[in-house]
């Protein structure tokens, strides 16, 4: 059968300064987050979709990176199970899914918000053309925030560029636990000229998987704690994020990394994701901040690597000093020049 229409979406990767961990209910968050959106991480999803006369479940092919790749189809499966019992019409179609990823899989960067945040954008984008529902493009992304959340929680908050909070929040009037929303109208300038400089310390699979890792939330004793702190993190840092305070973002973003990788420790069955070489990169950079008294800030996500923070005004030191410091900790020197975008693109639709 003829197929009856073509969409692709860019969507970007983000980096996580206040954490989400743990979970509870269908996907909702322990505490509310924050993160940056990135650049160059991306990925491109594009969907071919044609009518099918049967209408029990949607069918799909995959190609990842121009191959097929088994594990990626599973999880693909079940998030377009759960999509099509909203979306019914999702159910008389075959999908031919090309995604690929603008970093290698292997840089162990992950990929899991930038992939179903790109894929919930074009799964809503077809269901809205072949049901002609007209929506705004504030909705439009609410509702693609809200679908993506359900494929992963980091996801929900690839749908928007800048700074975007995902979670109940005391005073963000309309922050929910369902999707993430924009902050980019909160943000003092200084911040509108972050880099993310991602140094790869291992590119290698994580021991745990982030499903099993949340899961784990809820038997830690120090899970209220974490909420708790995750919470007033979040109210802190959107008051750094608007006054244009550095040092207070620095504090709540180094704060939430060390809060997340102690987590990791004190799990049962505990595990550690940071690597002698993620130790020696965060000392060195807190000798180079004694020194100069530069302000830039570090994170990690679950995994050894480095997310290293500035601003447009010290990239020159900065850079200098990932050159001839940092780069000889990173595996095989690799590390990305990323730095804060402006979230997803429609980059086809026919
Ligand atoms: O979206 P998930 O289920 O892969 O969980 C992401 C968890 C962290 O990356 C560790 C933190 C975050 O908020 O992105």
């Amino acid at each position: 059968m003829a197929r009856i229409g073509k969409v692709a979406w860019r969507s970007p990767s983000n980096i996580a300064l206040v954490k989400y961990w743990g979970k509870k209910e269908v996907q909702l968050p322990l505490n509310p987050s924050i993160s940056m959106t990135l650049t160059q991480c991306y990925t491109e999803t594009a969907i071919e979709y044609t009518p099918r006369d049967d209408l029990k479940h949607p069918t799909f092919n995959l190609l990842f990176q121009g191959e097929k790749n088994v594990f990626f189809e599973n999880k693909i499966s079940s998030f377009i199970d759960v999509i099509a019992k909203e979306f019914s019409v999702l159910n008389s179609l075959h999908l031919d899914i090309n995604t690929t990823n603008s970093f290698p899989h292997s840089a162990g960067i992950a990929s899991s918000a930038s992939s179903l945040s790109s894929l919930a954008l074009c799964l809503l984008y077809i269901n809205n053309k072949i049901m002609g529902v007209n929506m705004s493009e504030a909705d439009f992304l609410r509702k693609a925030s809200f679908m993506a959340r359900l494929g992963s929680g980091s996801a929900c908050r690839s749908v928007f560029g800048s700074f975007v909070l995902w979670g109940e929040t005391v005073e963000i009037a309309n922050s929910s636990d369902e999707y993430a929303i924009s902050l980019t109208s909160q943000v003092d300038e200084k911040f509108n000229s972050y880099y993310d400089a991602i140094l790869i310390v291992s590119s290698g699979e994580k021991s745990i998987s982030s499903s099993q890792g949340h899961k784990l939330m809820d038997f830690n004793p120090y899970k209220d704690n974490r909420a708790n702190v995750g919470k007033s993190n979040a109210i802190n840092l959107i008051n750094a994020l608007k006054n244009g305070d550095e040092k207070m973002f620095r504090d709540i973003v180094e704060f939430e990394a060390a809060n997340l990788h102690a987590m990791f420790l004190t799990s049962n069955p505990s595990f550690i994701l940071i690597k002698p070489e993620t130790l020696q990169i965060i000392n060195k950079l807190k000798q180079f901040r004694d020194d100069t008294n530069l302000e830039f800030s570090f994170t990690l996500d679950a995994g050894p690597n480095i997310h290293l923070l500035y601003s447009e005004d010290i990239r020159h030191k900065m850079l200098s000093f990932i050159k001839t410091e940092l780069i000889e900790l990173c595996e095989n020197g690799k590390w990305i020049d990323d730095k804060i975008g402006i979230g997803p693109i429609l980059i086809d639709s026919q």
